[in-house]
């Protein structure tokens, strides 16, 4: 049997290059070593409030994301999380042994409830419901961004205390990082990561942004006074580039530093924008054929939840069954 795989984005906003060098490149690379499971995690989209018309879309958009950049609807599930009762079942049955404080600890909780005027619960118990994301189908590998490794360690913390209060339950998930584009910085603030929710006009590069505007953005990203490229004093702005273009193009460090070595910045940024635009340009071509049969991506997402909805429910069940909750239907 092959070692299982589970990942998720969310649907809000508008996916851009840090989701997919950060996550859906890696899931394309890693599927087939895998039984692999991609999520539409809506239920973690709704932690702040969501246009619900727009959010329908998205979910469908987000899908047909997946497929565009790669992800192969025969070997791979692709699945709305709201669609399969368990996550929000496991969720409820992990908070109760999850500290609060535990919680609380969290970065992206903490940077999250400053930007809202009132803090729904959902914002504080979001890491739950990801390692219910995870733990339900028993998941050895997560393939994220760097942004998600705290989430991950509380997963396995969450795991752990679960296995130790009940016995020997779920399976210890390892965090699977990609080696260059980790974490894409936005381009109007290197210093700040590029983000979804982040509404700057030279934020982020969406991934179907056509590509006069992705040059642009590219052509107009924060830099630094230097003349041109220096590998020994490197700022952010071009740090942040070029692992764009080390990401897209996978060359290895020293053919980088050989060919960017002294390049004045206007060459850097139109040499990174048409990597970008090159390597996004077939997955724009594929996005614009699968939506083109309105009713492909509700088929995927029907066969997903069928596909994976036993492995969730017998979790479920053991769960409920180790902690003594009544189990017969
Ligand atoms: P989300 O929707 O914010 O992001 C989706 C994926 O993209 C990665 N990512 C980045 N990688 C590199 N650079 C960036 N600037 C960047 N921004 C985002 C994220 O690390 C992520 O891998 N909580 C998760 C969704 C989630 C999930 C899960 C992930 C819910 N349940 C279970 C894995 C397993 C999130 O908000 O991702």
């Amino acid at each position: 049997m092959k070692p299982r795989v589970l990942s998720g984005v969310q649907p809000s906003g508008n996916l851009h290059i840090g989701n997919y060098l950060g996550a859906l490149k890696s899931w394309v690379k890693i599927q087939r070593d895998y039984e692999s499971i991609f999520c539409i995690v809506d239920l973690h989209a709704i932690t702040v409030y969501q246009n619900p018309a727009e959010l329908r879309a998205k979910i469908l958009e987000v899908a047909a994301l997946f497929l565009a950049a790669g992800i192969d609807p025969e070997s791979s599930s692709i699945v709305a999380q709201s669609a399969v009762h368990g996550h929000a079942e496991l969720a409820w049955l992990l908070t109760c042994v999850t500290p609060v404080g535990w919680l609380q600890r969290m970065t992206q909780y903490k940077a999250k409830s400053e930007a809202q005027e009132t803090i729904g619960d959902g914002l504080l118990q979001y890491p739950v419901l990801m390692a219910a994301d995870i733990l339900i189908y028993q998941a050895n590998v997560v393939p994220v961004g760097e942004d998600q490794k705290q989430h991950l360690e509380l997963t396995r913390d969450i795991a752990q205390r679960f296995n130790s209060l009940y016995g020997e339950t779920f399976v210890m998930p390892e965090t699977y990082l990609p080696t260059v584009g980790a974490r894409v910085m936005g381009l109007d603030d290197p210093e700040k990561k590029m983000s979804k929710s982040e509404t700057g006009a030279g934020h982020a590069i969406g991934l179907l942004e056509p590509p006069s505007v992705i040059r642009k953005k590219i052509m107009r990203a924060t830099t630094d006074s230097n003349p041109g490229v220096d590998f020994e004093n490197l700022g952010a702005g071009v740090r942040n580039l070029l692992s764009i273009f080390q990401a897209f193009s996978a060359w290895s460090d020293d053919q980088v530093r050989t060919h960017f070595t002294g390049m004045r910045y206007g060459d850097l940024k139109k040499t990174v924008a048409d990597m970008v635009v090159a390597s996004l340009e077939p997955l724009q071509k594929r996005y614009a054929e699968i939506t083109a049969d309105p009713g492909y991506i509700d088929r995927i997402l029907q066969e997903g939840r069928d596909r994976v909805s036993p492995i969730a429910n017998a979790t479920v069940n053991t769960v409920k069954q180790r902690m003594g909750l009544y189990t017969r239907s």
